[in-house]
């Protein structure tokens, strides 16, 4: 953490080429908002009160996600240009001195220990701009990087304005910038907009910096896929499946076994413990959480998901902002969803569904049924086919299973229900009445036989 650095997001822009009603920045890649990836990075880098993302277009949708992860937002009315865009936070920045550290929004590989790498330099060179910058094959549309002979940076040309030489020159800017806020914001006002594009270019910052007196120097990083800068959807696609690809090996290396990882989806804040193996295909997404020595069977999807140790899943299961106990069984084909909770033990087989219900210690409910608005003791039976209706078309109204209570199979639970301890609940029937404790309730005609009655002769 460095405490005298503030740090600004680049985030106000179009991104015309993603040809898109949505801002660029708001596009996900690796689970999460291109510009919630480099509010990650920034606030690992410098306090949250010092954070701040510039918003533009669609800027109420912007500034949520920035107010949603405690930093601060700078409004640039027009897009006028990256220089532009840091000047408008002048008002709330040039107070906080130290140093101003840029950050590209469209740019979310970036790592924090990089982001320190480039302040560690600026400091040692005196400089009063360092940049990052890296060699690509193609440079086609960056800014050219150029060098004098002892290293330093004389200038930073747009690809627009390069000439035929320049345009050779492979060493592009990456768009992340530390400065020396004095004299940043000192001279920020002599950048001009006599460019083809006519805009406030940041990178001007660079001559107008060396005019001044001051040295420049540059970064160079070997690794440019942590620089990848997302302007299309081929881009953010190829950026998505780096991100995955960090992540599922990250999780092997730290003791769990991914099956197929190629196959399997894993978004960049989900924690996963030791020993757990997850099946070909998986999808573990938002802030699910997984404990050790787990079993997530092949293409089963957990989103916001809390799992503890020894749980089962298996294969083709759905759970969502819901909460698994130790050593409890779910699937195939199951789903838990808005605050589903089982129990130690509990076993849910294939095609139950349970919503904002909980299933007590070692209950089980092993096919086809729907507990929605429930509260289900612990060792209790659910019978195959069973059904809350917990919605009479206007509210939604709860069931109680207490301890021990056996539900035979297709019965219909129509709720406001309360069913006591240890009750018996006879295969089929309709309970509409509370149920006393160990009571055997019935809720079905009786059964008729007729003897013989289809040898009865047909009329015809
Ligand atoms: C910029 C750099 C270029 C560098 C490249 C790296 C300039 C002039 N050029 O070019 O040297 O190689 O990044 O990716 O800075 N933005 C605003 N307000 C604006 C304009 C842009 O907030 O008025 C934001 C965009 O949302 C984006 C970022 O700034 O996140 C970069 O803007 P973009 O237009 O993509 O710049 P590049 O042309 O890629
Ligand atoms: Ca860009």
């Amino acid at each position: 953490m460095i405490t005298d650095a503030a740090v600004v997001i680049l985030a106000g822009g179009q991104g015309t080429r993603m040809k898109s009603r949505m801002a660029k920045v708001l596009h996900r890649a690796g689970g999460k908002a291109l510009v919630e990836h480099a509010i990650d990075t920034a606030r690992q880098v410098a306090p949250p009160d010092r954070v701040f993302v510039v918003v533009g277009h669609q800027a109420d949708a912007v500034r949520a996600v920035a107010e949603a992860a405690g930093v601060g937002a700078i409004h640039q009315k027009e897009q006028l240009g990256t220089g532009h865009a840091v000047m408008c936070g002048e008002n709330q920045l040039a107070s906080l001195g130290g140093i101003l550290i840029v950050l590209n929004g469209d740019c979310p590989m970036i790592r924090p220990e990089t982001v320190q790498q480039l302040v560690e330099l600026y400091r040692q060179t005196g400089s009063a701009a360092t940049m990052i910058t890296t060699d690509l094959a193609d440079a086609t549309g960056y800014g050219r990087i150029i060098r004098e002979p002892n290293g330093d940076v004389l200038a930073i040309v747009e690809h627009k304005a390069a000439t035929p030489e320049q345009l050779a020159v492979r060493e592009i800017n990456a768009g992340f910038y530390c400065f020396d806020a004095a004299a940043f914001w000192k001279h920020v006002h002599e950048i001009r907009t006599d460019n083809p594009a006519g805009e406030y270019y940041l990178t001007d910052m660079v001559a107008i910096l060396l005019q001044a007196g001051h040295r420049v120097t540059a970064l160079k990083i070997e690794d440019s896929s942590e620089l990848l800068g997302i302007n299309n959807r081929l881009e953010l696609a190829a950026v998505d499946r780096l991100m995955r690809d960090r992540k599922v090996r990250q999780l092997m290396l730290e003791g769990v076994t991914i099956e197929r990882p190629e196959t399997v989806t894993v978004d960049k804040d989900v924690e996963v413990g030791m020993d757990t193996v997850i099946g070909p295909f998986a999808q573990l997404t938002g802030k699910t959480v997984i404990g050790e020595n787990c079993r997530i069977g092949a293409s089963s999807i957990l989103h916001d998901a809390t799992l503890a140790d020894d749980v089962e899943v298996f294969p083709f299961s759905l759970i969502s902002a819901s909460t698994i106990d130790a050593r409890a069984h779910i699937g195939p084909f199951a789903r838990m969803r808005m605050g589903a909770h089982l129990k130690e033990g509990a076993h849910v087989g294939n095609f139950v569904e349970l919503k904002k219900s909980t299933l007590g210690e070692g209950s089980k409910s092993m096919h086809f049924a729907y507990l929605g608005d429930s509260t289900i003791g612990s060792k209790v039976n659910i019978g195959a086919g069973t059904i809350t209706c917990n919605y009479d078309g206007k509210h939604k109204h709860q069931t109680h299973i207490a301890d021990g209570v056996f539900v035979g199979s297709n019965s219909t639970l129509v709720a406001p229900l309360r069913i006591g301890e240890g009750a018996y609940i006879a295969a089929g029937s309709v309970i509409t009445d509370a149920v006393p404790a160990k009571a055997l309730a019935l809720g079905r005609a009786r059964q008729v036989v007729k003897e013989g009655w289809s040898r009865k002769p047909k009329a015809d």
